[in-house]
């Protein structure tokens, strides 16, 4: 097969990302500019999201194909996340991809944002093939999807209510401790003592795959209502690693049940909380007992990214599955082929 490169574009939140990779997933250029102008509301704002995409995508694009030492003639395809996400955002990566895509006459691949996570995982391991299942973790999802080939999967579980990413955001910004919750809990946690609060579990029972973390987001206001003011202050770090080891519990213990259920023993780890060290520690250990291996993406490609949408897009070229130019976004939930 021709080695082909692939322009890619990630807007679905507040990250504008531009990526160019190739078909053997090696990463010439990934860039992601980041909006720290949303920090001062404690959470992304919409409509100032899109209005930064818009000022950013230009430029980045122009430094990416620069850094990559690609010239816009030697790209074979031009890759976009179309859902889900924040509509107004994921359509000024569509539009801006569409226009781009006609310009130049190449052809367009539509890629779901999920889909895009779980490949950020063949950027290190490129051989890494079904089946498996993954472990899809982030701030608005959490699912268990069960991936029997390339182009079919089932999703066997999910969250009933939050995500666990959206868990560490609430969790945090009920503490006052900033945003995103989950990379500052992440590291605060580790000089706590997970034990110190006993969190609840909630549906612990071996054969349900689905999650639920709102009960959990509850507790930690009901703790911090009923408790002395000082001992909240005097021991943040030990209430934040009681409630991550209360999340991590969950995910790894509802993971590894249905590997054993499936008779699985291959997992991919997908999503922003896959950067969470707990997370990974715990699964490493876990999976090893049922003989199984685990696979993170590497931890620059567990956030949003263009590099995973452009990696998710490659079996989709050589299968010229492209998109028309009336392709829209659009903001429904879940993992899916498109
Ligand atoms: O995948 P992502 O970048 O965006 C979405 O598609 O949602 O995930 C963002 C989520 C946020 O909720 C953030 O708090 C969480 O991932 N996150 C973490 C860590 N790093 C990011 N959660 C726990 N531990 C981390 N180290
Ligand atoms: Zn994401």
């Amino acid at each position: 097969m021709k080695k082909i490169k692939i322009l890619a574009f990630e807007t679905s939140c507040d990250d504008t990302s531009v990526a160019v990779i190739d078909s053997n997933y090696h990463v010439y250029s990934n860039l992601i500019s980041s909006q720290p102008n949303h920090n001062a509301f404690g959470g992304v704002v919409p409509e100032l999201a899109s209005r930064l995409h818009l000022k950013n995508i230009m430029k980045l694009t122009k430094i990416a194909l620069l850094q990559s030492q690609t010239p816009l003639s030697e790209i074979d395809a031009i890759a976009v996340s179309v859902n889900p996400g924040l509509i107004g955002s994921l359509l000024i990566g569509v539009s801006f991809a569409k226009s781009l895509s006609y310009s130049v006459n190449l052809p367009l691949i539509a890629i779901n944002h999920m889909l895009g996570h779980v490949y950020a995982n063949k950027i290190s391991h490129p051989e890494l093939q079904p089946p498996y299942l993954a472990l899809v973790v982030s701030g608005g999802h959490t699912e268990l999807v069960k991936f029997i080939s390339n182009r079919e999967y089932e999703v066997i579980g999910r969250t009933r209510d939050d995500a666990a990413g959206e868990a560490f955001d609430k969790i945090a910004k009920l503490l006052n401790l900033g945003y995103p919750g989950g990379p500052i809990i992440d590291k605060i946690s580790k000089s706590g003592n997970p034990k110190f609060v006993n969190f609840p579990r909630p549906m612990n029972q071996k054969d349900n795959f689905d999650f639920s973390f709102s009960g959990l987001k509850t507790a930690v206001t009901n703790y911090i209502k009923n408790e002395d003011k000082n001992i909240i202050e005097e021991n943040k770090h030990n209430i934040v690693a009681s409630a991550q080891e209360a999340i991590v519990d969950s995910l790894t213990k509802k993971t590894i049940n249905l590997m054993k259920k499936e008779g699985l023993k291959k997992l991919i780890v997908a999503g922003g909380v896959s950067a969470n060290s707990r997370l990974r520690e715990k699964i490493h250990k876990e999976i090893k007992k049922i003989n199984g291996i685990s696979y993170f993406p590497e931890l620059q490609y567990c956030m949003d990214n263009a590099a995973m949408i452009g990696a998710a897009a490659i079996e989709k070229y050589y299968d010229k599955q492209f998109a028309e130019l009336d392709l829209n976004a659009f903001s429904k939930k879940g993992l899916r082929f498109l």
